[in-house]
């Protein structure tokens, strides 16, 4: 395993395949691996608990990553609701930039890691697809869990933490300057992520650090 510092910052929006394309990344050129979604998820669930949002981001600890029921649709809302306050986001700063430099090099997914957390990154990818490909994607995924929903309510939900994402004031939801774009719209998964190790590889070749695990 090299040492050097070799961060892989994917944004994008829900349920476009960045967690699929991650964890594919991470498994490939073996650098771990950290989904920031679920801090803000982790916030979420315990202001829905009652919790203070603020206080919470600032108590964060990584067992509270581990409740399941971080993936619910409740609990994204909620993260979307306290990922626009400032205040939240600085708290889960550093610890986002510190594991994207950890020796051995990682892979973080999430809407700001290319143009907040780590716009140092070495590869930078925007993971997207259309809003109806991804509701459809995101109530599979819902339904084979046993959550009792319709493609529509998916739809609604995904289209109003869109527009909360991306037009928040603090840390928006945006392609950086220097992602590459992978629309995933028409795209199976195995290409997906064949076009993501590509331009990994790439990157790491570039740098002379190893292509293979
Ligand atoms: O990626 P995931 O759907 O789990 O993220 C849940 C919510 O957390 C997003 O809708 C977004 O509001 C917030 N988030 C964020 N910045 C990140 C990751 C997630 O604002 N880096």
């Amino acid at each position: 395993m090299s040492t050097a510092p070799f961060t892989v910052a994917i944004d994008g929006p829900a349920a476009a395949g960045k967690g699929t394309v991650s964890r594919a990344l991470a498994q490939r050129f073996g650098l771990a691996h950290l989904d920031t979604g679920l801090l803000y998820r982790a916030v979420g669930a315990q202001t829905l608990d009652g919790a203070d949002p603020i206080k919470a981001a600032r108590a964060l600890v990584p067992d509270a990553l581990e409740r399941d029921d971080l993936r619910t649709a409740q609990v994204a809302q909620a993260a979307s609701k306290v990922a626009v306050m400032p205040e939240v986001r600085a708290a889960l700063l550093d610890f986002q930039r510190a594991f994207a430099r950890r020796a051995g090099g990682a892979v973080l997914d999430g809407r700001d890691i290319c143009t907040v957390i780590c716009p140092q990154a070495e590869a930078k990818l925007f993971v997207t697809a259309s809003d109806t490909v991804r509701a459809a994607r995101r109530h599979a995924e819902l339904l084979a869990r046993g959550d009792d929903t319709t493609l529509e309510t998916v739809l609604r939900d995904v289209r109003a933490r869109d527009a909360r994402d991306a037009e928040r004031a603090a840390a928006p939801m945006r392609p950086a300057d220097d992602a590459h774009v992978l629309d995933t719209s028409d795209m199976s998964i195995t290409d997906a992520v064949a076009a993501a190790i590509d331009i990994v590889a790439q990157a790491r070749a570039a740098r002379g650090l190893p292509v293979e695990r």
